[in-house]
Order: structure tokens, then sequence, then C-alpha cells
């Protein structure tokens, strides 16, 4: 099972759309995936058309991650039976929502912010567990990182998303060296790339030289389909005029999953 935190520290860079992107391609290669939605904001869990919230939620699971807690918080996605085969593709979301706010507390000890990692122990029989972290470094990506193998930083061309993803690799650094000594970056996705504008272009090459080759390649260009593709709720590799970023999600996957991870 790989563990992938999809984080920034800032906000609406684009971290709920790469898990989405993330979550399409696991799903139509077949692997059985869950997805953990960190943010209060709930975005995920409507992104993947969740048809009802369970009354038990991750902030349960958190409190007491007890196996039969964890499972009870597990629903299907309304993509879960949209193989391309028409076999069943299991993509289960641990449903976030409003209550986990209260855990953004500052002083969160060191067991409460190992509390996902625990939880996630519990839920067996995924190959891939993809986490859509919140905007800021609270206790509650900060308990994303420490549940995860890998972490994917989403930055738009920017300058202040540029200074965001590097206090994001700063976070991981601080993590791996307290609370989760497996934490490794697995890179730095560029998101809404327009090739056409002169800012973009160079701020690809400032996060480049900032991060050499944990920069990744592709970049994600900035597209509607995509805010289409979200707003129907489906998977972008099954939306028609998603197939360039499909492909491009498709590398990042390769990627991680390509990545040595141990468990
Ligand atoms: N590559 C893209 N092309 C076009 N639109 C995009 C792209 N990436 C993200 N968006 C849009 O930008 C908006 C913000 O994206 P998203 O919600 O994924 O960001 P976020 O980082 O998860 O935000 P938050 O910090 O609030 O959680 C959404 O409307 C999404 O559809
Ligand atoms: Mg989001």
């Amino acid at each position: 099972m790989l563990v992938l935190a999809v984080c920034s520290l800032k906000g609406g860079v684009g971290k709920t759309s790469v898990t989405l992107g993330l979550a399409s391609g696991a799903h139509a290669r077949g692997l059985r995936t869950l997805v953990v939605d960190l943010d209060p904001q709930g975005d995920v869990t409507t992104g993947l058309a969740v048809a009802e919230e369970p009354s038990t939620t991750l902030a349960d699971a958190l409190e007491d991650p007890r196996a039969k807690v964890v499972r009870s918080a597990v629903v299907p996605s309304g993509w879960s039976w949209r193989g391309a085969d028409g076999a069943q593709v299991p993509l289960d979301v641990l449903t976030g929502g409003p209550a986990l706010a209260a855990r953004e507390r500052p002083d969160a000890s060191e067991k409460a912010l190992l509390a996902l990692s625990r939880a996630l122990a519990k839920a067996e029989g995924y190959e891939l567990v993809l986490l859509d972290c919140p905007p800021h470094l609270g206790a509650l990506t900060r308990s994303g990182l420490a549940a995860s193998d890998r972490a994917l930083i989403v930055a738009e061309p920017g300058l202040f998303a540029v200074n965001a993803a590097d206090r994001a690799l700063g976070a991981v650094h601080d993590v791996r060296g307290s609370l989760n000594p497996r934490l490794q970056p697995l890179g730095v996705v560029v998101n809404r790339f327009r090739s056409s504008l002169a800012e973009h272009r160079y701020r690809v090459e400032e996060l480049q030289s900032m991060f050499g080759p944990l920069v990744l390649s592709p970049v994600l260009p900035e597209r509607s389909v995509l805010q289409r593709a979200q707003g129907a709720t489906v998977p972008i590799h099954e939306y028609p005029g998603g197939r360039d970023l499909a492909r491009a999600f498709d590398a990042i996957l390769d990627r991680a999953l390509r990545a040595p991870h141990g468990r």
C-alpha cells in the first residue's frame, strides 16, 4: 500500500483537482484505492460523487482509530462501479467534513498527529491511499504527512505559490525528522500552466532551479475541461476532451508507484 499526501501550503492551487486526477488514473487502471478527505471543506468527497455521507466520519476515526470505526467512515465513491470493462473497481472515500475543523488545534499532541497513521493501518485491502490535505500547515496536514510514504506538492506558476512550495518541502523535511522517518517528497507538480504566459514559463524555470529534479514533468496545463469533468463528477479519464490531462496524471501516478515505499 502506497500512501500519498497531496498538499500545498496555499489555497486554491489544485490539491483536490490533482487528488481527483490521480484517483481517476488509479481507477482507470483498476487499483484498489482509498481517498481520504482531510479537508473540512469536503471538496474531494463532493468531487467523488459520494451518494450519502455516513454518520461516522474521519473525525470519529481520528478520535477512536479502531478498525470498526474506520470501516464505518469509509463509503464507496460514485465512481466505484464504472470500471472500463464493467468490472467493479473499488474507489472508496474516508469522508471528512466540518467536524474535522475541531482537530485543527495548534497544540495537537503527538498522539493526535499520529491518529491518522493508526487509522490507515486498519484500512486494509487498498493498493493506493490518496490524502487530500487542507491548504495550511495545521494539525490535519501534519497528521496527513505523518501517515504518508510520499508527499506530492502542488504549485501554481506564480510567486506566492513558489514560496509556498518551498515551505511545504520544509514541512515534509520537518515531519520526516520528527513524526515519520519514512516520508519522502514525491515532487512538486506545477498546475494550471499556460505556456503562452512568460510569467508562467519564468516561474517553472525558477522552480526547476530551486528544486531540480523534484519538479515533475509534465506540468498540468490549465484546461476548462477539468472544471467541466469536476462539475459533472466524472473521472477525467472518462470525460470527452480530457485525454492530455489524463495522460499527465498517469505520468505522476507512474512515478508515485515506481518510487520505492516500504510497506
Ligand atoms: N489544471 C486546471 N485547469 C483548470 N482549472 C483548474 C485546474 N486545476 C484546478 N482548477 C480549478 O481551480 C479551482 C481550485 O482547484 P482545487 O479546488 O483543486 O484547489 P485546492 O488547492 O484543492 O483548493 P483548497 O485550497 O481550497 O483546498 C477549482 O475550481 C478547479 O476546478
Ligand atoms: Mg482542496
